[in-house]
């Protein structure tokens, strides 16, 4: 596949969780291409780094969540180096020292402001002024060079990258954010505090179609606007928009979630990651969900999602890949129909054995049952292969030396385990 179809790759991606217990890495040394297009499975262990991977990638991690090492793009935006394409947001930075410099002037000329120095004023006017117009011109001359061009080294502001990207390119519903919504608001009011909050209060274009700067508008007509384009959203999406005027109370937990989903893909993002959407809802719920996100993608609402889940069931009804993570690693990536059918590496075996009577239709449900033994502690990790001690295949040197993880081209798949070390070199 060809680089512009990538919508999100990560290289040598690592993250911990650092607090008075220490240091967990739940995501080590992670390297993926997702592509556009694609329904990607999650599925792991509880404990695997599922919800620690769907967050770092969103680059606001919570705050005992560090972002460690290693890249995250989404769209060719580089979210923890602020590198990207040239674009909204994106402008030249100023040298620091240039900057410094330029404030410390000022700060001298303050000064002798007060005091009246005359020939020192005039100097240190004149420096000051000079520092500007450097600075100005610098600037320019940047923005100038880059503007309109895919230039991979312009930089923008990781902060405004991180907003843009959230909000007009990925969306993210974490797990448990059926607590998300506010139980003393209706959804719509909810709603517009959301676009409040992103815009700074503006409103500026959130809502198409009514206009493009939505500030020059009354609060009431910012909010009719708002109704109506909400209002359709959700029944394009399958809900009646007599839900927006319910408080979360008001509505059943499967409701709620599908509401959750509407308002995370209200502007369409490119990215949907959604973690454990079905979880502690009955079966004919989990059924309507998966049914809203299929129908999403298939609308062309959603362009690629990440699919968080413990059953491989519900996720073999929408997705065409997936990810097995075990002990915060990659231990396996490919096409869901072929991993089910033949799984290479020995944890996806067992979690493959482990549903006893897998059916693709997901019309007998099964969950990933637990396998015999527990995966190590995060804090102090095995120095060979972390699967070591449940795995049925293992070899000597697996206890002390980690696998890397295999690129098997010829199978389209992702690897992390010394048995494919000989298969990889063909
Ligand atoms: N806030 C936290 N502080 C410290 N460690 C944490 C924190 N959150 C998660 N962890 C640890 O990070 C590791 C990965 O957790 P994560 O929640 O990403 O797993 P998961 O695969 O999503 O599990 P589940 O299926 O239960 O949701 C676990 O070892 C967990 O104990
Ligand atoms: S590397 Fe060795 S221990 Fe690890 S999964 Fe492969 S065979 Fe098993
Ligand atoms: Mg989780």
């Amino acid at each position: 596949m060809s680089e512009e179809e990538i919508i999100l790759e990560v290289e040598g991606l690592t993250s911990s969780y650092r607090g008075t217990f220490g240091v967990v890495t739940a995501v080590e040394d992670f390297t993926l291409k997702i592509y556009k297009g694609d329904v990607v499975a999650i599925a792991g262990e509880s404990g695997s780094g599922k919800s620690t991977f769907a967050e770092i990638i969103t680059g606001t991690p919570k705050p005992m969540l560090h972002h460690d090492a290693g890249r995250v793009s989404v769209e060719g935006y580089d979210i923890y180096t602020g590198k990207g394409p040239a674009g909204p947001g994106s402008y030249a930075q100023t040298p620091r020292g240039l900057v410094r410099m330029t404030e410390i002037l000022v700060i001298f000329y303050l000064l002798y402001l007060v005091t009246f120095n005359r020939p020192l004023f005039f100097i240190f006017t004149g420096i000051g002024l000079i520092g500007f117009l450097v600075r100005y011109w610098y600037v320019k001359r940047e923005n100038e060079k880059n503007e309109g061009k895919e230039d991979l080294s312009v930089r923008i502001d990781p902060e405004i990258l991180r907003n843009e990207v959230k909000t007009k390119i990925m969306s993210y519903v974490p797990q448990a954010s059926l607590d998300s919504l506010n139980p003393v608001l209706k959804l719509i009011d909810f709603i517009e505090n959301v676009v409040e909050e992103r815009t700074g209060g503006t409103f500026d274009g959130v809502i198409p179609g009514v206009t493009a700067t939505a500030g020059n508008l009354s609060r009431n007509e910012r909010k009719q606007g708002l109704i109506k384009f909400a209002g359709d959203h959700f029944e394009r999406v399958g809900l009646d928009r007599e839900v927006l005027f319910k408080y979360p109370h008001e509505l059943s937990g499967g409701m709620k979630q599908r509401a959750v989903i509407a308002i995370s893909t209200m502007w369409n993002p490119k990215l949907l990651i959604v973690d454990e959407p079905t979880s502690a809802l009955d079966v004919s719920s989990q059924k309507k969900i998966v049914k809203m996100l299929y129908e999403m993608k298939q609308a062309g609402i959603i362009e690629t999602i990440l699919f968080v889940s413990h059953d491989v069931s519900t996720l073999s009804q929408i997705c065409n890949k997936m990810l097995i993570m075990y002990s915060g690693q990659i231990q396996e990536y490919g096409d869901m129909e072929d991993i089910v059918k033949e799984p290479l590496h020995p944890y996806s075996k067992l979690l493959m054995d482990s549903i006893v009577s897998f059916d693709p239709s997901g019309k007998n449900k099964k969950r990933l049952e637990s396998i015999d033994g527990a995966p190590p502690n995060l804090k102090d990790p095995p120095k060979g292969c972390r699967f070591y001690d449940r795995c049925p295949e293992a070899m000597d040197h697996c206890k002390t030396q980690e696998p890397p993880v295999y690129n098997l081209i010829e199978k389209d798949r992702l690897v992390k385990c010394w048995l494919y070390e000989e298969e990889a070199k063909l």
